[in-house]
């Protein structure tokens, strides 16, 4: 184990934001170990996870930081995005306000986040066909309009989760 972590090229700091129970800790879990919980619980606090993977070449170690969307849990400082190269902004696509809300998450990012950082754009829950509220047209618009990379995933089934955080680990590079 130690002589992995001699290897490592770079350390990036990923954040995770979004409103509650978007998806954010399955994304991640999704990511991280290939795991999904249905009744996972709501995030309290700061915990963060990682994962080491080749891009380009470089070993590339992400720590990727989740947090709770819940207002009254959040104790979101500049300390949560202080060194964050990356974000992972999630919605679920099956509920409208979270989509409305990503506005203001982008307002947070910019005003306490380095200038520089990659933002993905995630529309989360993609396998609740049946249930889409957010039209994949209208949210591309919305991500080109602001300058974020976009994709929508599924943190149940684990479509583009992984091409996700590859696209965005890659940018930052
Ligand atoms: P907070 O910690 O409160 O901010 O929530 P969160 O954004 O971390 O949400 P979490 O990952 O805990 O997921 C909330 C609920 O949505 C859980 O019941 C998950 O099982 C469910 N969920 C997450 N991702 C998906 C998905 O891709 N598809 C489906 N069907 N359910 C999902």
């Amino acid at each position: 184990v130690e002589r992995v972590e001699e290897k490592i090229d770079y350390v990036f700091k990923v954040v995770v934001i979004g409103d509650s129970a978007v998806g954010k800790t399955q994304i991640l879990s999704r990511f991280a170990k290939n795991e999904f919980c249905f009744d996972s619980k709501s995030t309290i606090g700061v915990e963060f996870q990682t994962k080491t993977v080749t891009i380009n070449g470089k070993l590339i170690k992400a720590q990727i930081w989740d947090t709770a969307g819940q207002e009254r849990y959040r104790a979101v400082t500049s300390a949560y995005y202080r060194g964050a190269l990356g974000a992972m902004l999630v919605y679920d696509i099956t509920k409208r306000q979270t989509f409305d809300h990503v506005a203001r998450w982008v307002e947070e990012l910019r005003s306490h986040a380095d200038t520089s950082i990659v933002i993905m754009l995630i529309g989360n829950k993609g396998d609740l066909v049946d249930q889409r509220v957010v039209h994949t047209e209208y949210a591309v618009e919305f991500a080109e309009d602001q300058g974020l990379f976009f994709s929508e995933t599924s943190a149940f089934t684990g479509e583009n989760v992984n091409s996700a955080f590859f696209k965005l680990l890659e940018e930052i590079n």
